[in-house]
């Protein structure tokens, strides 16, 4: 599943590009790879430094071989987790990169922007605490400083959050996954870190994790730079039996259809937890950045042969001229550079193109969250009153466990809107029809006014 960094596939774009110039905002048109751009070169090192005891080299051990790669590695510093819980924390669990300047910075609650979370939640792990995510150099401090995690977690959420458990996965067998959260994770030294996109080879990509390696088998279309990404930035349940991550994907980006995953789920009797008033199966999805970007046909800019890393780790120059893959993930909309001598070429505006998006998509997502609650409070109102028959009420709940499961996959996926307007206006039209049909049952309306 290996390849070497410097062969760029062929971009063939020229009939999407053509499409392109007739939607309002595209102002020309340009394939992705253009000379001038900087193309980063590396050479595989003539000795790997020594692996840790699970087998992984570990990030400061590569600075002075890819100096520029782990500079850029360590400016991650500046996604700071929740400040309030972070600068009075003794526990700094993970060992924190070397030159590591944690600055200020005030992380979203969301349980407090959107208080139906609580609602739709009701009895899983995501209810109690919800916070907006960090950079990646902090994945071991806050999968250990959360709300969610008791004495009885399992070990299951430190999958995506070190390279060293994987290692222990891949040696040990998914038997891991039943063990003890706390006792586990304290092992644990290195956040996400090279040898999760890198294994020990930084000059090929290899994907990390088993499960994603499991979904993915048997697709010849996915490009290792979004995959490397997709690994962890995609939607999973915790297996009830086994612990294991899964996701509900047997057919790599082809069965990353919303419609499919919910069938998936329904073949596979998945709950995540049991609404207790209501009765009904729910699903919790996490952050489904790879299908919004990738799953089924793709959305434009992957069809135009751009990948993840091409939107948040753009390639720069060094002050010495040597062009490099810059490592710290951000936003494409804070790299004026990029947005300069790419992204303008075909958006006019790309800014206010994204904040247009994220206004109407994270506005409607809420609104209709609001709306699930209310659907929720009749329901339950329903079942006090005696009200609906036995079919009723399995019709119900199916309807609360799909139109969540719609409310959610938008409301998770981490670009507001921005990765694919298209999809989320779907998936929210969906819940709605869902919503629409259950107040039928119900004989009340859910329309909040
Ligand atoms: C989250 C995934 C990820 C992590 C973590 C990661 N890299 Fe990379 N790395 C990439 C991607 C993607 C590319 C660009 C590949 C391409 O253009 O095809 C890359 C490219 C590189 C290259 C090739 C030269 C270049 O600049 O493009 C080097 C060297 C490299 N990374 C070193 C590192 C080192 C050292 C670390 C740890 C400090 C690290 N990487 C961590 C994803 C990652
Ligand atoms: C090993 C799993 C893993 C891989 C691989 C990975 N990520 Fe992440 N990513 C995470 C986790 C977990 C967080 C949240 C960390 C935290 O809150 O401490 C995160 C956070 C981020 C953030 C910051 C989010 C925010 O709102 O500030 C960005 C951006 C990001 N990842 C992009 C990427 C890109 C692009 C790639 C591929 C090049 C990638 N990630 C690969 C697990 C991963
Ligand atoms: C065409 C460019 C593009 C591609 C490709 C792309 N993204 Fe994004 N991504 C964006 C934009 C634009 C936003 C919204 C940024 C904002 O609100 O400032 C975003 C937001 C995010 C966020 C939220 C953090 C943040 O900085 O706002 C994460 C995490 C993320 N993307 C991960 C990914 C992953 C993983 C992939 C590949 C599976 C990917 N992106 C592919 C453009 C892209
Ligand atoms: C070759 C022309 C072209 C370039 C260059 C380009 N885009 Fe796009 N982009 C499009 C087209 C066409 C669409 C779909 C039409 C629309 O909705 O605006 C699109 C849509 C998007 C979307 C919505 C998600 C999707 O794929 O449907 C995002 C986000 C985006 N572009 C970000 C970027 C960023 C960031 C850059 C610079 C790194 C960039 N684009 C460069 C042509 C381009």
């Amino acid at each position: 599943m290996q390849r070497k960094l410097n062969s760029k596939r062929l971009l063939l774009v020229i009939c999407a590009v053509a499409v392109a110039a007739f939607v309002v905002g595209i102002v020309g048109c340009a394939p992705k790879a253009n000379p001038g751009n900087p193309t980063p070169q590396a050479t595989k090192a003539e000795v790997t430094p020594e692996p840790d005891k699970f087998g992984v080299v570990e990030a400061d051990q590569w600075k002075d071989i890819y100096p520029h790669q782990y500079a850029s590695y360590l400016e991650n510093a500046d996604n700071t987790p929740p400040w309030d819980e972070y600068k009075d924390s003794e526990d700094t669990t993970s060992k924190l990169p070397e030159g590591y300047q944690p600055t200020d910075s005030h992380k979203a609650n969301y349980l407090e922007l959107y208080p139906e979370i609580k609602t739709l939640g009701k009895g899983y792990g995501y209810a109690k605490y919800y916070t907006e995510p960090a950079g990646h150099v902090y994945s071991l401090w806050t999968v250990t400083h959360n709300g969610r995690v008791n004495d009885k977690t399992k070990a299951g959420c430190i999958a995506c959050k070190t390279p060293q458990f994987s290692n222990m996965v891949d040696e040990q067998g998914d038997g891991i996954f039943q063990e003890n959260f706390k006792q586990t994770v304290s092992q644990f030294t290195e956040n996400i870190s090279c040898a999760s996109c890198h294994e020990n080879d930084p000059t090929t990509l290899a994907v990390d994790r088993k499960e994603w390696r499991r979904v993915m088998a048997n697709d010849t279309t996915a490009s290792m730079e979004g995959q490397v990404c997709g690994q962890c930035h995609c939607d999973y349940s915790m297996d009830p039996v086994t612990g294991v991550p899964t996701s509900p994907y047997d057919n790599g980006r082809a069965s990353m259809v919303p419609e499919k995953a919910l069938q998936w789920y329904d073949d596979h009797n998945y709950a995540d937890w049991t609404y207790e008033s209501t009765g009904a199966k729910m699903l919790a999805v996490r952050h489904a950045e790879y299908e919004f970007n990738y799953g089924g046909e793709g959305n434009h800019m992957t069809n135009l042969g751009y990948d993840c890393n091409d939107c948040h780790m753009a390639a720069k120059y060094a002050s010495d001229g040597t062009a490099y893959t810059d490592h710290h993930w951000i936003s494409p909309l804070d790299n004026q550079d990029l947005i300069d001598r790419d992204c303008s070429k075909c958006h006019k505006d790309i800014k206010a193109e994204v904040k247009a998006w994220q206004d109407d998509i994270d506005g409607r997502t809420h609104q209709i969250g609001l709306r699930a609650e209310q659907f929720i409070k009749n329901f339950e109102a329903a079942i006090q009153a005696n009200s609906i028959n036995d079919s009723q009420k399995a019709q119900l709940q199916k309807i609360q466990r799909d139109a969540c499961y719609y409310w959610n996959l938008a409301a998770a996926e981490n670009s507001e809107g921005a990765h694919n307007p298209t999809l989320y206006t779907h998936i929210l039209d969906n819940a709605e029809n869902l919503l629409n049909e259950g107040d039928g049952i119900l004989g009340t309306s859910s329309v909040i006014s």
